[in-house]
């Protein structure tokens, strides 16, 4: 197989291409990517050198790239993890998400339909079901419910990729993931940022009361969930892939903290995100029963895996914590006030 691979530097299209070109079975990979404060060519170096892999910097919102590197490569299909992924990141500065995940998604699209582009397979998020009460889980069919910028530009590119399927016959397949975790995670989100900030002293800082609840999938296990969708998922589909392991952040955080020996004096009760999801909970069972596919690795596994992962990575770590970085800390945290302050 021939891929074109979007979004690739970032954490868990790198996963997905360590993956597929480890086996050395064929497989082609080009990877395009803007290389954002999120991508980093240091998480494609296990496979840099491996026949196969080639990597094109370049933005996928740009008509002109996307369309020369699709005439040329020919891929026999497009594998789309391009994105701005963080949810803070999306209130602070929403803009670039309408960007990326919205026109870069559509710039795309027109790609695969010029070029014909036999499948496209168009990475998506279990943010776009909402917030679920006790003890609802959100099948494919669930309605649409967005609450913050990205999980609303999330939503819109999904709507997108269907209309293509419906108007146009692009083959096209929609997975929608849960919370990932892993090796290669930019400090950002809450499981690598809590697991630095403990391995270095440094305050652990929970949003409101710290009882919101998220599906924790590891990273390799979603890689092989969009990878069961891209060889056996029907065309027009939408496909969930959830770690059916729901847990309270707070709960993450005290294994976290158990995991790494820091204190439970370094948790920190912060003000709570403007339009926080309380609670997300996926039925991934049809994954499952049309591809056999399933979940591997357990949580505590998982995390034991994940900070060790850090513990001996301290170089990748100071590399990406770049000015950029404490800028963004500065503004999402430094400035936060405590919990119980509305936002
Ligand atoms: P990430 O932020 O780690 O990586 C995003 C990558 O996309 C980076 O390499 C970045 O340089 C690249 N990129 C951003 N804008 C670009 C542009 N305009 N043109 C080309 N490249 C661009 O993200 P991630 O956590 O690996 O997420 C990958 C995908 O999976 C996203 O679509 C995200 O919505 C989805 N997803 C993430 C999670 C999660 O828990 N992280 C869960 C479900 C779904
Ligand atoms: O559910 C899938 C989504 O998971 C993906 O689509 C997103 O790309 C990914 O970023 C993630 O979104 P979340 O907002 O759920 O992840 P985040 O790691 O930012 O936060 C997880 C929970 O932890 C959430 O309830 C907010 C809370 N949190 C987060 C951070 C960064 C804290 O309490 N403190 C923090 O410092």
């Amino acid at each position: 197989m021939k891929l074109l691979v979007t979004g690739a530097a970032g954490f868990i299209g790198s996963a997905f291409v360590r993956m597929l070109l480890g086996r050395q079975d064929g497989t082609s990979v080009t990877v395009l990517d803007k290389l954002t404060y999120a991508g980093n060519l240091e998480n494609l170096e296990p496979v840099r050198d491996l026949a196969g892999f080639a990597f094109v910097r370049g933005d996928i919102a740009n008509a002109e790239v996307v369309n020369a590197l699709t005439a040329d490569l020919k891929p026999d299909a497009i594998v789309h993890f391009a994105a701005e992924s963080h949810v803070d990141r999306s209130i602070l500065s929403p803009g670039e998400f309408f960007e990326t995940n919205l026109r870069g998604t559509f710039t795309l699209l027109e790609a695969a339909r010029a070029y014909k582009v036999p499948r496209f397979v168009h990475v998506s998020t279990d943010e776009v079901y909402g917030s679920l009460d006790e003890p609802l889980e959100a099948d494919e069919n669930f309605p649409l419910n967005t609450s913050s910028p990205y999980s609303a530009s999330k939503a819109g590119s999904d709507l997108l990729v269907r209309s293509y399927f419906l108007t146009y016959g692009l083959q096209t397949l929609i997975t929608r993931a849960s919370n990932n975790y892993g090796p290669y995670h930019f400090p950002e989100k809450l499981i690598p940022l809590m697991i630095n900030n403990a391995l270095e002293g440094k305050e652990l800082p929970v949003y409101g009361d710290g009882m919101q609840v998220r599906d924790w999938l590891f990273v390799e296990d979603h890689a092989r969930g969009i990878e069961a969708v891209l060889k056996s998922g029907r065309a027009g589909e939408i496909y969930n892939i959830g770690g059916n392991c729901s847990l309270p952040n707070l709960e993450v955080v005290n294994r976290i903290i158990a995991a790494t020996g820091a204190s439970p004096s370094q948790i920190k009760y912060v003000q709570d995100r403007p339009g926080h999801d309380r609670r997300y909970a996926l039925d991934s069972s049809k994954l499952t029963r049309e591809t056999g596919w399933s979940p591997q690795v357990e949580f505590n596994d998982g995390l034991r895996i994940t900070v060790d992962w850090y513990r001996n990575n301290r170089g990748w770590i100071d590399r990406v914590r770049s000015k950029e970085y404490l800028k963004f800390y500065d503004e999402n945290y430094t400035r936060r006030g405590p919990a119980g302050v509305a936002a």
